[in-house]
């Protein structure tokens, strides 16, 4: 019996719905796979945390988190609390502390779920883009002076080492070689941004010298917004910087449907310390508490932790539940279904039940 230790943090708004979705269906995963169990340890980090304690994790929590196989977060943002706080008291500190410089994240068209790109169906989008995730326009450091006065200046800063870049830059090259079709996007603004994104550019050539298998190209970032939406089945994988992927992991979301099917996987590729799962959408105050939250994008973000664990048989055969009750046409109101958050969950688990394969 393989028991996986994992660190869930629900957080905000649908963040505790989709979670608690989330580990239900684990929990059936193991109970099909009967050598597989989820050993969970639930934290009460976020913005009601931080309303009681004026932080929104324990200062230790990162050391709390260390002995963990995986980390399975909901979302952070309340409507009373700014985002810049929730962000960077829970969510970056994790992700810049543990080091989980490859940010992952697959799209592609769902069966039963229909693109706003007309006649696009299942296998005409089917990207994963590769989001540097502990620098560049994120790196957090500028700063403010004259605070207040006319004079007032703010400086945002971004962040480009070759460190950095370059271990960014294999890890997509890496994931390209391992998908069928092999094949690379390096986006980057290098013809306004004349220093960091240049320095994208010459690194992915360079790096691409030791993947002579895969074939890559370059995009400018506003060019790649045209391309993503009139020939999708042009792209595979994708690597861009922490904003830019940031900006186009919505639109791809959005291409493929909802970002409610969107997950995300912040990973330590050298496995020093735990990776981090979630659903990209956030933590949607309009519908929190409605029950009717879409729980795919954290049971796709269950599948990736899955893979990452090593446990990639668990992981195809929650996705293909997945697959299957999308199908069926079991949705949430987002996706055009009116089922509610636990009807589909009801539904997967059924189907990871049902399965035999
Ligand atoms: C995402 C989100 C976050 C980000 C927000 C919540 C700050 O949009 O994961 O894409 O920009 O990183
Ligand atoms: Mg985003």
């Amino acid at each position: 019996m393989r028991s996986l230790k994992i660190a869930a943090i629900p957080a905000d708004g649908i963040g505790p719905e989709v979670i608690t979705a989330g580990l239900q269906v684990l929990e059936a995963l193991g109970q099909r796979m009967g050598d597989l169990s989820f050993d969970v340890t639930t934290f009460d980090w976020g913005s009601d945390y931080y309303k009681a304690n004026g932080t929104m994790m324990p200062e230790d929590g990162p050391e709390q988190l260390k002995g963990f196989d995986a980390i399975f977060f909901g979302a952070v943002g309340a409507p009373d609390v700014p985002d810049h706080i929730t962000l960077w008291g829970l969510r970056l500190p994790i992700c810049q502390g543990f080091d989980q410089y490859a940010n992952v994240r697959p799209t592609r068209i769902l069966p039963g779920i229909p693109s706003p790109l007309q006649g696009k169906k299942p296998g005409d989008l089917d990207w994963v883009i590769v989001r540097e995730n502990s620098e560049g326009e994120y790196s957090g450091a500028g700063g403010r002076v004259h605070r207040g006065l006319p004079e007032e200046v703010a400086t945002e800063v971004s962040i480009f080492t070759r460190a950095g870049v370059a271990r960014v830059m294999r890890y997509a090259f890496k994931l390209a070689q391992s998908r069928p079709r092999k094949l690379l996007t390096v986006v980057t603004k290098s013809n306004a941004q004349r220093h960091g994104m240049v320095l994208w550019d010459e690194i992915a050539a360079e790096v691409s010298q030791d993947f002579p298998d895969v074939t890559w190209d370059k995009m400018l970032v506003d060019a790649m917004t045209v391309r993503m939406t009139l020939k999708p089945e042009s792209l595979d994988t994708i690597v861009a910087t922490n904003l830019h992927a940031d900006i186009l992991s919505d639109l791809a979301g959005a291409l493929a449907g909802s970002i409610g099917v969107a997950p995300t996987a912040n990973i330590d590729p050298e496995r020093r310390f735990p990776s981090m799962f979630e659903p990209i959408h956030g933590s949607a105050f309009d519908i929190t508490g409605k029950g009717i939250a879409n729980p795919v994008a954290t049971f796709w973000t269950a599948c990736q932790m899955l893979d990452h664990l090593g446990e990639t048989e668990a992981s195809a055969r929650l996705m293909k539940a997945v697959e299957t009750v999308c199908a069926d046409g079991v949705l949430t109101p987002d996706v055009g279904g009116d089922a509610t958050t636990q009807q589909v969950t009801d539904a997967v688990i059924q189907a990871i039940h049902g399965s035999n394969e």
